[in-house]
C-alpha cells in the first residue's frame, strides 16, 4: 500500500499532506477547496460514460483512451506514474484494474472526481489496488520533486484550461529524464463545423483549439512529440 510517508518521499519540502479518508491525501492547506466537477462529477459522469454519445458527438471511441492509457504504462517497467487530472476514471478505470507493475498516483483538484474513481476501481477491482493513491491537488501547481515521475498521463484536461504552457510546464518538470508524457486533448477540427464544441465553449466547459495550438506550446516548451487525431479527440505524446 502507498501510505503517508511513501507518498511524502516525492513532495516537495515546504509540502504537508493532509489525510482524507483511506487512499486519499490533500495537498491543499485546508478543507473545502472545490472545482467546477465537484458540482457536475455525476452528470459527467454519466454523459462521458456512455459510448454513443462519445461516438457520434465527438468522434471517437472509449475503447481509444483504453489503449492509450495502456501504451503509457507499458512505457516503462520501473519508476513512479502519474495521472494527472484524472477525474472519476470514466475511461481508464479498466485499463488500471489489474496494473500492479508500478505506483500510481491519481491526482485531481476535485474530490468528489477522486472519491468516483475510488469507488469505481474498488468495484472493479474488489478494493484500491495497493499500488494506487489519490492525490487532491492543482495540475498548474504540482507538489513533486522535480523528475519524480517516469510516465505521466493526462486526459482531457487541456481542454478545460485556459494556461496550457502552466500545465506543460508542471508536468515536464515532475517528468524523469526519457519518461514519457502522454496527454489527450479535444479540439475543433471543423467536424460538423465544430457546432457542438463552439457551444460547450460558451458555458465555459471547454476551450476548443486546433491541434497545431497545442503542438505549438509542446514545442516551445522543447518537447519533441508525436500525434494522432480521433474525430475531435488529439492523442500526444513526447518522443
Ligand atoms: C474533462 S475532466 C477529465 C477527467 C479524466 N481525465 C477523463 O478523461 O475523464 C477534467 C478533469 O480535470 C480536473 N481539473 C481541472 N482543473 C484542474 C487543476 N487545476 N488541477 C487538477 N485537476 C484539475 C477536473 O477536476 C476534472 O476531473
Amino acid at each position: 500500500m502507498i501510505d503517508e510517508s511513501k507518498l511524502s518521499s516525492l513532495l516537495l519540502e515546504n509540502i504537508t499532506l493532509r489525510p482524507i479518508e483511506p487512499h486519499i491525501y490533500s495537498v491543499y492547506p485546508q478543507e473545502g477547496h472545490t472545482n467546477t466537477y465537484d458540482k457536475i462529477w455525476s452528470f459527467y459522469d454519466l454523459v462521458m460514460g456512455n459510448r454513443y454519445y462519445n461516438r457520434i458527438m465527438w468522434g471517437y471511441r472509449i475503447a481509444d483512451f483504453s489503449s492509450f492509457c495502456h501504451d503509457s504504462l507499458a512505457s516503462s517497467s520501473d519508476g513512479w506514474v502519474l495521472d494527472a487530472g484524472c477525474g472519476s476514471l470514466v475511461f481508464t478505470s479498466n485499463t488500471y484494474t489489474g496494473y500492479s507493475k508500478r505506483p500510481v498516483v491519481l491526482l485531481d483538484a476535485s474530490l468528489q472526481m477522486l472519491r468516483a474513481a475510488k469507488s469505481r476501481l474498488s468495484r472493479l477491482n474488489g478494493n484500491v489496488p495497493a499500488n494506487m493513491v489519490f492525490l487532491h491537488g492543482d495540475v498548474l501547481h504540482l507538489p513533486f520533486k522535480p523528475g519524480s515521475f517516469r510516465t505521466i498521463l493526462s486526459m482531457n484536461v487541456l481542454h478545460v484550461l485556459p494556461n496550457i504552457n502552466g500545465v506543460l510546464s508542471e508536468l515536464k518538470n515532475a517528468l524523469a529524464d526519457g519518461g514519457t508524457i502522454a496527454l489527450t486533448s479535444l479540439i475543433a477540427n471543423d467536424r460538423f463545423g465544430d457546432i457542438y464544441p463552439k457551444l460547450l465553449s460558451k458555458t465555459g466547459q471547454l476551450i476548443p483549439r486546433t491541434p497545431n495550438q497545442i503542438l505549438a506550446c509542446f514545442d516551445e516548451l522543447g518537447i519533441s512529440t508525436s500525434h494522432y487525431v480521433r474525430g475531435n479527440m488529439l492523442f500526444i505524446r513526447n518522443v
